[in-house]
């Protein structure tokens, strides 16, 4: 007869979680919690099977405060001077900028941002919601502020919004919006999500992108107190879902 499983399905032992948050090798989550290292909910727990519910599970983990994410989905405030690549090549990775666990999770960017662009940078360990966030089927619009080297004009903007032939696809690309903001401003929103889309679009208009910026992804803007280089939990997956 097989053993029954007497354990709650919804719960698991505290090493696991640990391991699945991405706090090291099995072997590193036990030692941290038999050295007294972590604390759930502000106390001491040595015991490497004590069962628990991980999500939302507040830890300490050797001085650091956690609250575990059974899938990870975070918002980083991404800096000039920062790849998106996994490998990245000339410039450090964006994963530098998120916690260890994090970076062992191996986070996906979601889409990407140049070497040059700041703004707003989703990660995601979600397989499903990273395929649903890229895929061009879904339109998810993203909000660009670009400062451009020559001014504006209005003939610019109509072109922008009926639609700009690129090189690598017959097809015109529109922006959903462009609102020229000042002289050097230009607001794009766009559904797409085309290799070095908004410089080419600029520079097919007769422009040239001098500085580009993430603001905005779905209904999600990116927050005034998220400084550079910042990251934070997104617990809301569906601000950025069409
Ligand atoms: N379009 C670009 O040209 N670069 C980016 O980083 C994002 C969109």
């Amino acid at each position: 007869m097989s053993k029954k499983n007497t354990k709650s399905p919804r719960t698991e032992a505290l090493s696991q979680i640990l391991f699945q948050q991405g706090f090291g090798t099995r072997r590193e989550c036990e030692g941290l919690i038999v050295h007294g290292l972590v604390q759930v909910r502000g106390e001491v727990v040595d015991d490497p099977d004590a069962d628990f519910m991980s999500d939302g599970l507040p830890l300490d983990v050797d001085g650091l405060n956690w609250i575990c994410h059974d899938v990870a989905l975070v918002m980083l405030h991404k800096p000039a001077g920062y790849e998106c690549s996994l490998k990245p090549g000339a410039w450090p990775g964006v994963h530098n900028l998120l916690p260890v666990p994090l970076r062992r999770r191996g986070l996906q960017p979601v889409g990407r941002l140049d070497q040059d662009t700041t703004g707003l940078l989703l990660l995601t360990d979600d397989g499903p919601l990273l395929h649903k966030l890229t895929s061009p089927k879904h339109h998810v619009p993203k909000v660009y502020e670009v400062t451009v080297k020559h001014p504006l004009d209005v003939r610019q903007q109509s072109a922008l919004l009926a639609g700009v032939v690129l090189d690598d696809d017959p097809q015109p690309v529109k922006a959903e919006s462009a609102d020229m903001v000042s002289a050097h401003h230009l607001r794009l929103t766009l559904t797409q999500g085309k290799y070095h889309q908004v410089k080419r679009m600029v520079a097919a208009v007769g422009n040239r992108v001098e500085a580009l910026h993430r603001s905005a992804i779905g209904r999600l803007t990116l927050p005034d107190d998220l400084a550079v280089g910042q990251w934070r939990w997104l617990d809301e997956p569906a601000l950025v879902l069409p």
